[in-house]
């Protein structure tokens, strides 16, 4: 009786009146929490196993008794004929059935059953319910659409934690990297589902024709940053979406590489650069090309963010003449600043202890002015960073100004901490390259490209020219140690480049005037301190000329002063 009870309605599921099968549906069928007259589900591709067996056996009684009732001579006969061909029938089906499950045992053994066991308790479902009637695991995730499903009671709730606690156990169980996860808790179809993700190439070199052929007609205004899943390029726009970018990772995930590429890619447009680099060798590519001003020592980069700023500060002003339909008469300027954590420390250390000023340290004040004026004035800051923290951002608000973090080996606290926005945080992985671009609440994950040095040097060099217009004081440039320093030393930025020493009587300035708090900022150095140096005398210069009690000096000299002093006083750094 039991026999033909499971044959006719199946095995009793959570209650006598829910069934795993049905008589006319292929496969193992199940309604959970519905009423047995709903037409039943099916699930996943299933097993037409007791379907065809309870069609063709029902069709065999069928038969048999019409036969039988019949009762001509040789019925008998023919009957056993039939009985001899269904059940060869049968055995060719069960023996396609056994090579199936021949080949599917191995998967079955190694992956279903140990996320069986995990999963079944916080289902709820019993140790009687066939795994593959709730749960289909396709042999190769990658490959397949459906991807993993996993169907879930009616009953379900669906709490956070019990939702976590499920995803886990599926990702572990089965080494799932990373997948789209969906639940679907709507209607009465109940599941949650992982497929396999689109990924980036595995590899973007700048080498490659076809990456060549995606970067050389990139707007100008916007870089490549790398290719996401189906070789799509990832740029953010400096100009309408993000002035500034800052790249967070851990050591040797590439940041330099990424800084680099973006920073060749703006110069063969025709931006000059600025890079501050404490470690001193992570942009060897750059070194002595046009355009270029190669910042090493703590005090070259205190003074090239004054200068910056205050040739931003100056830019701004001018920036009024212009209207939005105008090109400014300027040059794009790239600011690339590598491993921001420790550089700010020693900024606000260099103030303080070297040059015994308290406060914040105005090369401090000057990059946050920098990341505040960015977008109008064309001015932008690529920068660095182990860990992004807001505390050497420059504080919260200063962080927000980088409308893009680019993030690469990182740690799930990291990303809460930069990204929290962003969920659920993706897995890192150890790929060199790999990162995620974030830009307005969305993370896309991006192949960064990879270009040599000599690349990057050869990309920069080409095209439109980068060199600065404006360069007012080649004696500087000498004292910051490189052939090619393009910083305007001048706060404000002359279109038509002059040079003060034709014109001595011209061009002066009084210590009140270069000092950083009170005048042009020609020295990022207070009033007080210079005054104090002056009246200390040493090595400070003579003004050129007095005019009763007004003592007037040449900026290059002031310059000078302050280069050689902190140079000398910098010492070991
Ligand atoms: N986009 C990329 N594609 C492939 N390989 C890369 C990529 N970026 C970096 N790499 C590899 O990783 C190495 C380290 O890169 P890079 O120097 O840019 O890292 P970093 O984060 O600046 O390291 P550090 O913290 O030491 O400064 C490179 O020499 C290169 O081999
Ligand atoms: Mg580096």
């Amino acid at each position: 009786m039991s026999v033909l009870s499971r044959l006719r309605w199946g095995h009793a599921m959570l209650s006598r009146s829910h069934r795993e099968d049905s008589w006319w549906w292929l496969g193992w069928s199940f309604v959970v929490g519905a009423p047995l007259s709903t037409a039943p589900h099916v699930v996943g591709a299933g097993s037409p196993n007791r379907a065809l067996v309870r069609v063709a056996g029902a069709l065999a009684l069928v038969g048999a008794g019409y036969a039988y009732t019949l009762a001509p001579p040789g019925s008998v006969v023919r009957l056993a004929w039939w009985s001899w061909a269904l059940g060869a029938l049968v055995l060719a089906v069960l023996g396609w059935q056994f090579t199936g499950w021949l080949r599917d045992w191995r998967h079955r053994r190694r992956w279903i059953r140990p996320l069986d066991i995990a999963l079944r308790p916080q289902l709820g479902y019993p140790p009687n319910m066939p795994a593959r009637s709730w749960l289909s695991v396709p042999p190769d995730l990658a490959d397949d659409e459906e991807g993993v499903r996993v169907h879930l009671p009616a009953a379900f709730v669906g709490r956070r934690i019990e939702r976590q606690r499920i995803e886990d156990t599926v990702t572990s169980k089965l080494a799932l990297g990373d997948v789209n996860v969906h639940w679907r808790l709507v209607s009465r179809n109940h599941y949650l589902q992982f497929t396999a993700k689109a990924r980036p190439p595995a590899r973007v070199l700048f080498r490659d024709v076809a990456v060549r052929e995606i970067i050389e007609p990139a707007k100008p205004s916007r870089p490549v940053i790398g290719l996401a899943a189906g070789g799509r390029p990832v740029g953010v726009d400096l100009d309408s979406e993000s002035p500034h970018m800052a790249v967070s990772a851990g050591t040797g995930a590439g940041k330099s590489n990424m800084l680099r590429v973006v920073a060749a890619q703006l110069m063969h447009h025709g931006a000059s650069l600025v890079i501050l680099d404490l470690k001193r060798r992570s942009h060897r590519w750059a070194k002595g090309l046009e355009g270029v001003t190669y910042c090493r020592e703590i005090s070259e980069i205190h003074r090239a963010l004054v200068e910056l700023s205050a040739e931003a500060m100056d830019r701004n002003v001018q920036a009024d003449q212009y209207g939005d339909d105008q090109e400014p008469p300027w040059q794009r300027r790239v600011v690339l600043m590598e491993e921001l954590n420790s550089t700010m420390e020693e900024l606000a250390a260099y103030w303080r202890e070297e040059l015994e000023e308290r406060g914040v340290s105005p090369a401090v004040r000057a990059y946050r002015q920098l990341l505040y004026m960015g977008r109008a004035v064309q001015v932008h800051l690529l920068t660095a960073a182990q860990l992004f923290t807001a505390q050497s951002a420059g504080g919260p608000a200063a962080r927000a100004q980088y409308g893009t973090i680019v993030m690469s080996r990182f740690n799930q606290r990291a990303w809460k901490m930069l990204l929290p926005e962003i969920t659920p945080v993706p897995k890192s992985g150890r790929q060199p390259g790999r990162g995620w671009v974030a830009l307005g609440g969305e993370a896309e994950e991006t192949q960064i490209v990879f270009m040599t040095e000599r690349e990057c040097r050869e990309w920069a060099a080409s095209g439109k020219p980068s060199a600065v217009a404006v360069s007012r004081s080649p004696q500087d440039h000498g004292s910051q140690g490189k052939p090619t320093a393009t910083v305007a030393v001048q706060p404000r930025l002359a279109i038509v480049p002059d040079d003060p020493a034709d014109d001595p009587d011209e061009g002066l300035v009084t210590l009140w005037q270069a000092s950083i708090d009170k005048g042009d900022a020609w020295v990022g150095l207070r009033y007080d301190h210079l005054r104090k140096a002056a009246e200390r005398g040493g090595d400070f210069p003579e003004p050129v000329r007095v005019d009763g009690r007004r003592r007037l000096y040449t900026p290059e000299s002031l310059q000078r002063w302050v280069s050689n002093r902190e140079r000398s006083g910098s010492g070991g750094r």
